[in-house]
């Protein structure tokens, strides 16, 4: 892929790239939508990565091109803004460079960017945090810019938050910046301590991808976002403000009558979903994966009935690869409202597995859902 993204950048730009970084896709292991409430959560990084080439101009322009679709788009150095809708995968790597640049990169010409990718598209499997990440180690390298892992996977958040407008917390980006080959990144996201720990070696991940996306899907998880803080306001009332993490089932109970029964049962998802990741923790460093199996299901219950963030498509899902041989467990895996089922499975779940899950899905939905079996991979680095 490198070879050929920059025999691309050549053919598009008249030279060869200064840099080429790549960043990783990731799952969500466990932790469904406890990263923004100050909680715990899992993820893993996968060998299907974003690839960025970049090389600076004589002037103060910054080209981005995109593989993908061929188009180029030009924007200033010195007027940064937000790109219309239709050029919203230029303000990715345009958010980060102006981040970057608040933080102290000093870039005194623009660059010309080009972008390739083997994750498959839509697949919740966050290109837009990879495609952060790539950007940002390819800029901090290109202009010199001194700065450790935790700062840019920061500045990739950044972006997302107060550049493109999606209020995510930092699984994405802390994933695809701290992820290891056979490793699983846990992120206590209050801290924002980021620790890796050994991937159990007999396992594998499948990703059951729906391809049905709700059309609300942005309004929605902001919608989520809206009723965790209500709970944490509420939960917090007469201290300080805390996120949703500092509480447990007790505390929750102890205010449900202040609550709507919609707003407390998506805190009780989030705080028991936290208890869930400390224990999946424990369990795979104990070697229990028949456990962890079980954690994963009852995540996805969990989103199913409290936080509702599931859908008719990833409950089939579910339901189907769960009752199969060889399947520790099956949840959602990211936002939600439409997107992709992971399962972990044992060695001897196979491709005609995973076809005869895509059949029955087929029956039901009238098409097959995207089928992959993927491996762990390392986080960003400059390649
Ligand atoms: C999306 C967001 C993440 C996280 C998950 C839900 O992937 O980008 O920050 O909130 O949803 O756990």
């Amino acid at each position: 892929m490198k070879q050929s993204l920059i025999t691309s950048f050549v053919r598009l730009f008249g030279r060869v790239p200064e840099v080429v970084s790549q960043a990783p896709g990731r799952i969500e292991f466990i932790g469904n939508h406890t990263d923004y409430n100050g909680g715990v959560v899992m993820g893993v990084a996968l060998d299907k990565t974003v690839m960025v080439a970049l090389a600076k101009r004589t002037d103060r322009k910054l080209i981005f091109a995109s593989a993908k679709s061929g188009e180029k788009i030009a924007v200033d150095l010195d007027d940064l803004k937000k790109q219309e809708r239709e050029y919203n995968w230029v303000n990715y790597p345009l958010g980060v460079f102006k981040y970057l640049i608040e933080a102290g990169l000093k870039a005194d010409c623009g660059f010309d960017m080009l972008d390739c990718s083997n994750l498959p598209a839509g697949a919740g499997l966050s290109s837009s945090a990879a495609i952060e990440l790539a950007s940002a180690f390819a800029m901090a390298k290109l202009y010199d810019f001194q700065a450790d892992l935790k700062t840019l996977v920061r500045i990739g958040r950044k972006c997302e938050n107060h550049f493109v407008g999606m209020p995510c917390g930092i699984l994405d980006q802390g994933v695809s910046g701290f992820g290891k080959k056979d490793g699983i990144v846990f992120i206590d996201c209050l801290t924002e301590d980021f620790s890796t720990y050994p991937l159990p070696s007999n396992c594998k991940f499948w990703l059951f991808n729906s391809t049905k996306k709700h059309a609300l899907v942005d309004g929605l998880y902001a919608e989520r976002h809206s009723e965790c803080m209500q709970a944490s306001k509420v939960l917090s009332e007469g201290g300080e403000s805390r996120p949703l993490r500092s509480f447990n089932v007790d505390d929750l109970e102890a205010v449900k009558d202040k609550l709507s029964d919609v707003v407390y049962r998506r805190a009780k998802h989030v705080i028991e979903e936290n208890d869930r990741v400390m224990k999946a923790k424990e369990l795979l460093l104990a070697g229990d994966i028949c456990g962890v199996g079980k954690l994963l299901n009852a995540s996805h219950e969990s989103s199913r009935k409290l936080f509702e963030n599931s859908c008719e498509e990833l409950d089939f899902l579910v339901d189907t690869v769960s009752t199969m041989k060889g399947v520790y467990g099956a949840r959602l895996s990211g936002g939600g409202f439409g997107g992709a089922v992971m399962a972990l499975t044992d060695e001897s779940f196979s491709q005609e597995d995973a076809d005869k899950v895509s059949e029955i899905y087929e029956q039901k939905f009238g098409k097959k859902p995207m089928v992959f079996t993927c491996a762990s991979g390392d986080g960003a680095k400059v390649i």
